[in-house]
């Protein structure tokens, strides 16, 4: 079963942190098994010259966000055709940074991960719910309305990635237990199928908030965990290369 080990830097890294992070990456990828993929985030000004780096067929570079539509009168923001351009085949669409930062709504992030598709790029669409919403017994319901708003009709077997990223987990160090990853992982394995018409076993779900080298194994041992989405010790070199030995 294949894993995937994502690499999102955010507003974090420059020139000289993407040469460094891209030989370590590679030098460890060309002794993982077949069945690991490794995607790097870097922000989008370094994807030319990390894609131009790499050679590994199981190395791929994404984007951290794009527009949903082809092109336009919009300052400062990122079409997916450019981040194809540039080398990406992955983009990450509905951080929990983005919605709540830039109020991006489920709706919006149906239509990035639309355009993204159509442009050859594979979204990874994240959803996860807030500190409250657990608190008050409503993660699922939450968590179950993001999936089916930001799945986008043109969802096909292999053409899209979800991330499930419980925002009270991003950057803080604590993690659910496993046995809650697991829940929510199923969960949202039925809400994608029904909704797509896919099989579960065509539909991969990543798990991402605080990610180490140490738990990265047990995580992606839990069943309906295809992989992990990693933010602060993706910028880590040693604990980067860790996360992708324990896929
Ligand atoms: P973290 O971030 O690994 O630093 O918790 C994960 C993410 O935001 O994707």
């Amino acid at each position: 079963m294949k894993k995937i080990v994502a690499g999102n830097w955010k507003m974090h890294g420059d020139a000289a942190m993407a040469e460094e992070m891209v030989e370590a990456v590679t030098a460890v990828a060309a002794d993982l098994p077949g069945h690991v993929e490794v995607i790097l985030c870097p922000p989008a000004p370094l994807l030319l010259l990390a894609a131009a780096m790499i050679e590994e067929p199981n190395v791929k570079v994404g984007g951290q966000d794009c527009h949903s539509l082809p092109e336009g009168a919009f300052t400062g923001d990122i079409s997916a055709g450019l981040l194809a351009e540039a080398g990406a085949e992955y983009v990450i669409v509905g951080h929990s940074e983005r919605r709540q930062g830039h109020s991006e709504s489920s709706d919006l992030v149906r239509k990035k991960a639309a355009r993204a598709i159509r442009t050859g790029l594979i979204p990874i669409i994240c959803v996860g719910e807030t500190a409250t919403d657990r608190d008050s017994r409503q993660a699922e319901e939450v968590v179950g309305a993001q999936v089916r708003d930001s799945l986008p009709e043109e969802a096909r077997e292999g053409n899209f990635l979800i991330a499930y990223e419980p925002v009270w987990a991003i950057g803080t160090g604590r993690t659910p237990t496993s046995d809650d990853i697991r829940k929510m992982h199923a969960y949202i394995l039925s809400v994608t199928t029904k909704r797509s018409g896919l099989a579960p076993e065509q539909v991969f779900v990543l798990y991402g908030g605080s990610v180490k080298g140490d738990n990265a194994g047990e995580i992606m041992a839990i069943e309906g965990v295809s992989g992990v989405l990693v933010g602060g010790a993706s910028l880590k070199v040693d604990e980067f290369c860790r996360i992708m030995q324990a896929a």
